[in-house]
């Protein structure tokens, strides 16, 4: 049982962390394989607290590791509880507090992770040889578990509030600037002087230079209407409206031999992308057809359809051509 549930946090982490850094039309497959590992992982608990029991009552509550494996419980028990919380909409991106409750589950599993890796090394020296461990009513009690979890995952979607196939909530839509400001972790929002401002092309480009928030309103403009879908658990379709990034690092003769595009934030935040993906993105400088507010990243931010918010950087002042 103790491998069950190890298996079970290996793959919640794995398919939690690769849900959240992959295309969105991939996510699907991963986010239906961690709800079942959540379930898996809940019922597992059930059979893992008759063995916990049994060990404390042998060994006493100051036994070396006690207190790493109640760390190691609560940490679950928040991981877990959330998880599902979200999934039936006893919480959402703005309540109960205003801070998303997502984003709390994706630091409680975290935690979990490294939990999980100290408990086994304190702990998992005594585990009998894995080959032991492979009988067959292990093998069928596995099966078990996960038909019990497929099952309950099933009716957990069908009971809960609707979300997107990334488990994201609705937060409006075609609202203008009314959609909610979500802010990379260690960032804070800038002021910026419009009359000093700059974008900057640099790298694999013959000629690199800077260009003013005038000249870059001279591009050719283009309008898309795209999904922004937040990892902090939310999502909104807005109409975005700018110029393409293909035409700017264009003007500056990007070089054939370059394969990929990096765009930086004022803060320090990019995100790097192929090349042919990252020309065909929009560099937005008005959403509903206002120019978007200081908080969604004024002057200009990347609209690269169908990749995660975090992605969307918000106040560029440089595009590095790799
Ligand atoms: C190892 C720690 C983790 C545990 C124990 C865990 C557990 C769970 C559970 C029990 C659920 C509810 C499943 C259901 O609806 O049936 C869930 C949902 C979710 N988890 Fe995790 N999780 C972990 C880590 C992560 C990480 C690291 C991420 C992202 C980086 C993540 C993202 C999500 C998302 C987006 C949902 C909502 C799915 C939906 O509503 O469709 N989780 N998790």
């Amino acid at each position: 049982m103790n491998l069950a549930l190890l298996a079970s946090v290996a793959v919640l982490l794995g398919t939690g962390v690769s849900g959240w850094l992959a295309p969105v039309g991939l996510t699907q497959p991963l986010d239906v394989a961690h709800q079942v590992a959540g379930v898996a992982l809940v019922l597992g608990l059930a059979a893992k607290y008759g063995i916990a029991r049994r060990s404390l009552r042998r060994r006493g509550l100051a036994a070396a590791g006690v207190l790493l494996g109640v760390a190691t419980a609560v940490a679950v028990a928040l991981t877990a509880g959330l998880g599902l919380a979200w999934t039936v909409g006893a919480v959402s991106f703005d309540r109960p507090f205003p801070y998303s409750a997502m984003s709390l589950h994706v630091i409680a599993g975290l935690a979990l992770g490294l939990l999980v890796v100290a408990h086994a090394l304190v702990r998992g020296e005594r585990r009998p040889p894995l080959g032991s461990l492979m009988t067959r009513r292990a093998a069928l009690r596995g099966l078990a578990l996960f038909g019990g979890s497929l099952v309950l995952a099933t009716l957990l979607d069908a009971v809960g509030l609707p979300r997107r196939f990334t488990g994201s909530r609705h937060a409006g839509s075609f609202s203008g600037d009314q959609l909610p400001v979500t802010i990379w972790a260690f960032d804070t929002v800038p002021q910026i002087d419009i009359g000093s401002w700059r974008l900057r092309v640099s790298g694999r480009v013959e000629r690199p230079g800077e260009i003013t928030y005038a000249e870059l309103l001279s591009f050719s403009r283009h309008e898309v209407s795209a999904v922004l879908d937040c990892t902090g658990g939310w999502w909104s379709e807005q109409r975005w409206s700018g110029v393409r990034l293909g035409d700017v690092v264009g003007s500056r003769a990007a070089l054939q031999s370059a394969t990929a595009i990096e765009v930086i934030s004022v803060t320090g935040h990019r995100w790097s992308f192929d090349r042919g993906e990252a020309e065909r993105a929009l560099l937005a400088t008005h959403i509903g057809g206002e120019p978007i507010s200081t908080g969604h990243g004024y002057p200009v931010r990347l609209v690269p359809s169908g990749h995660r918010g975090f992605t969307w950087i918000k106040w560029i002042d440089e595009i590095r051509v790799v």
